[in-house]
């Protein structure tokens, strides 16, 4: 037998939810991808959210944690469920992806919104709007309001939003890139009419696309109006950059383009080459155990995993364009119209894997 290429660690944190349900399938992916490529893939299963709760108290275990840091990357399915939502815990399921987040710092979340034309009848957009949708939202993840100081009381309640010029520039230096790479613009969406850090956002981006990225065209433009024209005209957008809590929000709406919340991947990044990867879904608490969660948001964050984490841009290559040709043949869950359960559309995607090699992928 020949040696192995190269050993990749991967935790999983399946979570809570249907994220066990899709995080299974990622692991089938990624362990038939580690023949295919002749690596070893090392894969070490732990605890986060609400089942971390129930298990230690804690919604992030140090043992979680630890395992990570020593990681090549990580696999999350979702936190979070209506078991943990009393408002009198101490401690709350989202709590601990939020301080994984931090602790590794993961600033900069991409997700991408593609939508495949199949399913422009699935989206509750007329298909006129939908044309062309094809965009890549840049959400900032460890500042603003989400990681301020908190004040909770009976009578009063706060939730500090703050940003430093460093925490800006690093990630919309990340998303100008991004524009770059894909021959677009670059969209900033603040509130500038009213917020300082908005305005703090805007200088900051203005300065870096005039001095460093003078070659890709840039606007910005107020998140409310925004908000209206990503269900009005959303082909119009190509990369959005933009702070923390407006990026959550702007994500869960722009996944209704592309016909369900289940088919958006995500990556979220650092510095380095390591990266936490997640289907932007949630935990679903209605469908879990049903067996119809959709998958193909998980694996297509397997396959930003493999692009950016582990260097192998074949593989998400093919683990794209076996998603998009599933999607083409209506080999899908409920929700994008198809009739497979979770792991028959995961098989269906496996199936097709096997189809393509190098020579049979058009690049784009
Ligand atoms: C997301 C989620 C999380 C967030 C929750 C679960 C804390 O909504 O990743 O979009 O708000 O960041
Ligand atoms: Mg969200």
């Amino acid at each position: 037998m020949s040696a192995k290429n190269s050993n990749k660690k991967i935790v999983l944190l399946p979570g809570d939810g249907i994220g066990p349900e899709v995080t299974a399938e990622a692991e089938l992916l990624m362990t038939g991808l580690a023949e295919d490529y002749n690596f070893t893939l090392e894969l070490q299963t732990e605890l986060i959210g609400g089942a971390a709760m129930d298990a230690t108290g804690e919604p992030l275990p140090q043992k979680t944690l630890d395992a990570c840091r020593t990681a090549d990357a990580i696999v999350l399915g979702a936190v979070g469920g209506p078991q943990w939502d009393d408002p009198n815990l101490k401690v709350r399921p989202e709590q601990g992806l939020l301080a994984l987040r931090k602790a590794l710092g993961l600033y900069a979340n991409l997700r991408p919104v593609r939508l495949h034309p199949k399913l422009a009848g699935a989206s509750p957009l007329k298909p006129e709007y939908l044309e062309g949708v094809d965009l890549m939202v840049v959400r900032e993840l460890t500042g603003g309001s989400y990681f301020g100081e908190k004040q909770e009381g009976d009578d009063f309640a706060s939730d500090l939003c703050t940003y430093s010029r460093k925490e800006i520039e690093r990630v919309v230096i990340r998303a100008a890139n991004i524009a770059r790479d894909r021959g677009g613009k670059l969209t900033l969406i603040d509130k500038a009419n009213v917020l300082a850090t908005s305005r703090l956002w805007r200088k900051v981006t203005e300065s870096i696309m005039t001095e460093r990225f003078a070659d890709v065209p840039y606007e910005n433009m107020l998140v409310d109006a925004a908000a209206m024209y990503i269900v009005s005209n959303p082909a119009r957008f190509d990369v959005i950059v933009t702070e923390n809590m407006f990026g959550d929000i702007l994500t869960d709406e722009a996944s209704m383009l592309v016909g369900s919340m289940g088919m958006l991947p995500s990556a979220s990044l650092g510095a380095g080459s390591f990266g936490l990867y997640e289907p932007i879904h949630g935990s679903a608490p209605d469908i879990v155990g049903k067996g119809i969660a959709n998958p193909f948001g998980m694996l297509a964050s397997v396959g930003m995993m493999f692009d950016h984490s582990l260097g192998m841009q074949e593989a998400a290559q093919r683990i794209e364009a076996a998603i998009w040709d599933c999607i083409s043949n209506g080999e899908c869950t409920q929700d994008l119209g198809g009739t497979l359960t979770t792991s028959k559309a995961g098989e269906a995607v496996r199936k097709r894997m096997g189809e393509y090699d190098s020579s049979s992928l058009v690049s784009g």
